[in-house]
């Protein structure tokens, strides 16, 4: 089984892409939803709930994780690749939603860390939409800027998004928030044109029709769930050590969860775009 690991449903957004770019693989998603949101947490709470999201789904036999929180993995996927993760679960690897945009981004691959002189990398300037916390770790800006320096990089945290979202606000009421991010975002610009954004949280995809409205016209809105689906199977492709068999005919995903089943669930079937039947997973 692979693993999706996100703070909460948001990570469904990303497995949604998952299921439908390989429908029979079999996938199992944990959601912390009794520690959620990570978006406001410091660092170091958000290290030590990701190494139990993943403790959680390898003990369910995944070998594979892929972290769909960008929260998470701006500020953990990293540090538990080169220190946990060898001694604790030998064999068994951690992938996460920050590597594929960045190689869009770039057009450089991730373990080549530096620009390859004759294919200049577009676009030029990319607006950064996440949580504080993934804004402050500034993995996109740092990551961006190892391989295509030449890329400039604004980022803007926008805080008020997720409560929004999880509690099923309107558009209306979400509008004025995405105008004002979108606007303090550019104005970082200083007049220099906005070439595209990144929605950098598993949940902006649901209010991507705001934030393409509130940006100035001809910005490409960078999706991440169907880029991070592509990376997989490529990755799948090149390790297929990782792959588990598949299956000839479509699966239905297993949904746990760290919290309550049955509010989660309600909520959930938003983001998975279907009912998404949730057990919770104790410690
Ligand atoms: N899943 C988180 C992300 O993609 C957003 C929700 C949270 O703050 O936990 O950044």
């Amino acid at each position: 089984m692979i693993g999706v690991f996100d703070s909460g449903h948001g990570g469904l957004t990303v497995l949604r892409a998952l299921v439908e770019a390989a429908p029979d693989r079999p996938f199992v998603y944990l959601g912390d939803h009794a520690s959620a949101p990570y978006g406001p947490r410091d660092e170091e709470e958000i290290y030590r709930l990701t190494v139990a999201g993943m403790d959680r789904l390898f003990g369910q036999g995944c070998r594979l994780v892929v972290i769909a929180c960008n929260t998470a993995a701006a500020v953990a996927l990293r540090r538990m690749q080169q220190t946990w993760l060898p001694t604790a679960w030998p064999g068994r690897n951690v992938l996460g939603v920050l590597v594929p945009m960045v190689e869009a981004i770039t057009r450089v691959p991730w373990m080549t860390e530096a620009p390859p002189s004759d294919r200049p990398p577009e676009p030029r300037t990319v607006g950064i939409f996440a949580t504080r916390a993934t804004v402050s770790s500034g993995s996109f800006p740092r990551e961006i800027g190892k391989r295509a320096p030449d890329v400039r990089v604004v980022q803007q945290a926008c805080p008020d998004l997720v409560p929004f979202i999880e509690r099923g606000a309107s558009d209306a009421e979400m509008a004025p928030s995405v105008r004002r991010y979108a606007a303090e975002l550019t104005d970082q610009l200083g007049g220099e044109p906005l070439d595209a954004v990144v929605l950098g949280c598993t949940h902006y995809p649901l209010v991507a029709h705001l934030f393409a409205e509130a940006l100035p016209p001809g910005v490409e809105v960078l999706c991440q769930p169907s880029l991070t689906a592509k990376s997989l199977e490529h990755y799948l492709e090149r390790h297929p050590e990782y792959a588990p068999e598949r299956l000839g005919r479509p699966v239905e995903p297993r949904f746990f969860t760290t919290g309550a089943a049955e509010p989660v669930g309600a909520l959930a079937g938003r983001f998975f775009g279907r009912p998404t039947p949730f057990e919770t997973l104790s410690p």
